[in-house]
């Protein structure tokens, strides 16, 4: 696929495979992939890990002062890891105690100045790939190709269960559907940026869909927004 460099945004509820599709889509592409709910969730794990109360607009905003996000390239495997102040927290922010609360943080309005400001700088050369809930309706809203992914509620339940099983077998499927049904509740009523589709978003429900039919459709909108 050559042509002219896009934005390629990919919103959607939780656990619908959004990151591996975008990682899919840029690879092909040779875009950057960034996943903007890494940043979040690295936002989380330090005001845990410092005690700060995201309630109180003052300790947020001097807590933001102290937190450097990167994506750092990891040549083993060739994929972008998040780091926290120089630390790789790329798998401590998978964990189930920092899903509880990273949609609390999320919705904080000075949490998201800062990380979207840090994102639209990322995609300010085009030729990437960003997933999240806002992706197309707030950082990117002139992005040429915005996708929205969804699937049934048991499948991203059993998707995410799996996932989480490999690191901790003491997880639940309960406790999943639980973390999934609250996240995508706060993420889609919060008064900053809530989670909804674009208009001019294009839907992919991949409940019956393999990641290689998926990837097919996603493959066939780039080309068409490529021309
Ligand atoms: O994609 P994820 O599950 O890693 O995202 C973690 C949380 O971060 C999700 O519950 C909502 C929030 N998020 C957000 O509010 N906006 C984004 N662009 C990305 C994630």
């Amino acid at each position: 696929m050559e042509g002219k460099t896009i934005i390629i945004t990919i919103d959607g509820w939780s656990s619908t495979g959004k990151s591996t599709l975008a990682r899919q889509l840029a690879r092909d592409l040779k875009y950057k992939y960034i996943d903007s709910g890494a940043m979040y969730r690295a936002i989380t794990l330090y005001f845990l890990r410092n005690h700060v109360d995201w309630t109180q607009t003052g300790a947020v905003q001097k807590a933001l002062q102290q937190i450097k996000l990167e994506f750092v390239a990891n040549h083993k495997s060739g994929l972008s890891e998040m780091w926290l102040n120089g630390e790789n927290v790329e798998y401590v922010i998978r964990d189930l105690v920092i899903a509880e609360k990273v949609s609390e943080v999320a919705a904080v309005k000075a949490v998201r100045e800062f990380a979207v400001a840090q994102q639209r700088n990322m995609g300010k050369d085009k030729g990437i790939v960003m997933d999240g809930r806002d992706i197309g309706t707030t950082v990117f809203p002139d992005a040429e190709l915005k996708i929205f992914m969804t699937a049934d509620e048991s499948v991203r339940v059993q998707r995410r269960y799996k996932e989480l099983f490999q690191k901790n077998p003491n997880v639940t499927l309960e406790e999943v559907r639980h973390n999934l049904e609250m996240r995508d509740y706060i993420d889609s009523h919060r008064k900053v940026s809530p989670l909804r589709k674009a208009e001019d978003a294009v839907v992919l429900d991949n409940s019956h869909l393999t990641m290689k039919q998926q990837l097919e459709i996603a493959q066939q909108w780039t080309r068409e927004r490529l021309g």
